[in-house]
């Protein structure tokens, strides 16, 4: 079917279908030394000269500590569902261990009243990315009693919000933030160490599994579950070497935190049998420690992935593949990121990860793209790109419901411009505009006025 004969069919979506906002404690809060809180490895690598593009940070970033209410007011302005948004362990928690931070656990429960009070459902992610430094000190994610403490912080946070918030997400995106925190380098804590990467999965797949016991455990009625990065991994070649490269990619970065919540085991064809519990610190026990009987699942997808076999490339069996962000494959139209813009990737992945989530419900707990439209003469932000590529990916999804994957929401990414990790400011996701250079003044960009007609529609034309 011609494309924009496609554009005239509107997809509708079921009537009970959340549309959503996602957001990040440290991407927008600010005040990362304020009321007690403690420092993360995001405070501490942020501060570091040379780790972020032109030495951004973290330290104000959208003032959301201050400004909660103006953004939830945003959020229902837009006549939206669910809010999902993090709680920064260090503001509960200042070390990662020991007592409570008062003030940092009751600016979220003044946060989730907001949230509730404007008539929308919370869903609240337990770990995006801040872990406190003085845990990093003692070994961080590579070191196995940073899951204890995890499974203490859960604890802590479902007594103080176990009244108010009944959806939970663990972990976001735990194989990027291990990857890239402790094999590449290039996020906090900075760590460029294949083993200690190993190590950091099998820590937050034990996490997961506390993270997902200490919630139940105050709540029974509780819906938990965890976002995972998804992405189908293409092949760069015809080849025989790159198309099983990229099935042990997908095993891998698709599947590793997956697989052993539902199962109590690791993906197999992915690390040698004889070496995966030495690789990983596997020890008896955890195949009961890591299972996390999920609700729901959490998919995050932003663009396809490119994997090729690169023998040497690693002196770890396995990891010997080269796998990145699709940029430029068969000429696509990219992001301002970079990153290819692949609407049939979407349905590919959902399609792919139905055969292992089974009936389990689907939250899109994240999609979007980065487009840097600023302002126009008129103050306005017409934003046509991300309006296009949100209509493209909600087809998309619309596509994979109908084949019959059970994707009961979708969060945009995000609410709000804010801080893109190692990009700094430089890469705005939001579809409301945020003005760091001077007010912090929020305006909603044509995108937000869109997706707002989307959920009053529940359906896209
Ligand atoms: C996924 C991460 O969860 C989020 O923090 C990030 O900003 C977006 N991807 C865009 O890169």
């Amino acid at each position: 079917m011609p494309k924009d004969e496609n554009r005239m069919q509107p997809e509708r979506f079921p009537a009970d279908f959340l549309w959503g906002v996602a957001t990040a404690a440290y991407q927008i809060e600010g005040a990362w030394n304020v009321d007690g809180k403690g420092e993360s490895i995001w405070d501490r690598f942020a501060h570091t000269p040379g780790k972020v593009r032109g030495g951004d940070n973290g330290d104000l970033a959208c003032d959301s500590y201050h400004r909660f209410s103006e953004d939830v007011a945003l959020v229902k302005a837009m006549g939206l569902d669910s809010y999902r948004y993090s709680i920064a362990w260090p503001r509960v928690q200042p070390g990662g261990r020991g007592g409570p931070n008062a003030k940092g656990l009751d600016y979220y429960r003044r946060l989730t009243d907001c949230v509730l009070e404007a008539g929308l459902r919370p869903l609240v992610t337990l770990y995006h990315w801040d872990l406190p430094q003085e845990l990093e000190d003692a070994g961080g994610w590579a070191q196995r009693d940073t899951a204890a403490r995890f499974g203490d912080y859960a604890d802590l946070v479902a007594a103080a919000l176990g009244d108010r918030v009944r959806h939970w997400i663990v972990l976001n995106e735990p194989k990027t933030f291990t990857s890239t925190g402790y094999w590449l380098g290039v996020h906090a804590p900075g760590r460029r160490d294949a083993r200690d990467f190993l190590r950091a999965t099998h820590v937050a797949n034990l996490a997961q599994g506390h993270g997902f016991r200490a919630l139940k455990a105050h709540r029974a009625d509780c819906e938990i579950g965890s976002a995972f990065d998804v992405a189908p991994m293409y092949p760069q070649s015809d080849s025989a070497a790159d198309a099983a490269a990229a099935e042990r990619w997908h095993r891998f970065l698709n599947l590793w935190f997956l697989h052993p919540a539902l199962h109590g085991t690791y993906p197999d064809g992915v690390l040698p049998v004889d070496e995966i519990d030495a690789l990983l610190g596997f020890l008896p026990g955890d195949e009961v420690t890591v299972r996390a009987d999920f609700d729901f699942v959490g998919l995050n997808y932003y663009s396809p992935w490119l994997v090729r076999h690169a023998p040497g490339g690693s002196d770890i069996p396995g990891l010997d593949c080269i796998g990145e962000w699709a940029k430029g494959r068969g000429r696509l139209p990219q992001t301002d990121i970079g990153w290819d813009i692949d609407a049939n990737g979407f349905r590919d992945i959902l399609m792919r990860m139905r055969e292992h989530t089974g009936h389990l419900p689907i939250e899109i707990s994240e999609c979007g793209a980065a487009f840097n439209t600023g302002p126009g003469d008129d103050g306005q932000i017409d934003d046509q790109v991300r309006i296009d590529f949100l209509r493209q990916h909600l087809k998309a999804m619309a596509t994979a419901m109908a084949e019959g994957v059970p994707v009961r929401a979708f969060h945009q990414w995000s609410l709000l411009d804010n801080f893109e990790w190692a990009e700094g400011y430089s890469q705005r996701f939001g579809i409301v505009h945020v003005d760091f250079e001077r007010s912090q003044a929020r305006t909603l960009k044509a995108s937000g006025r869109w997706f707002a007609e989307v959920a009053a529609a529940n359906a896209v034309a």
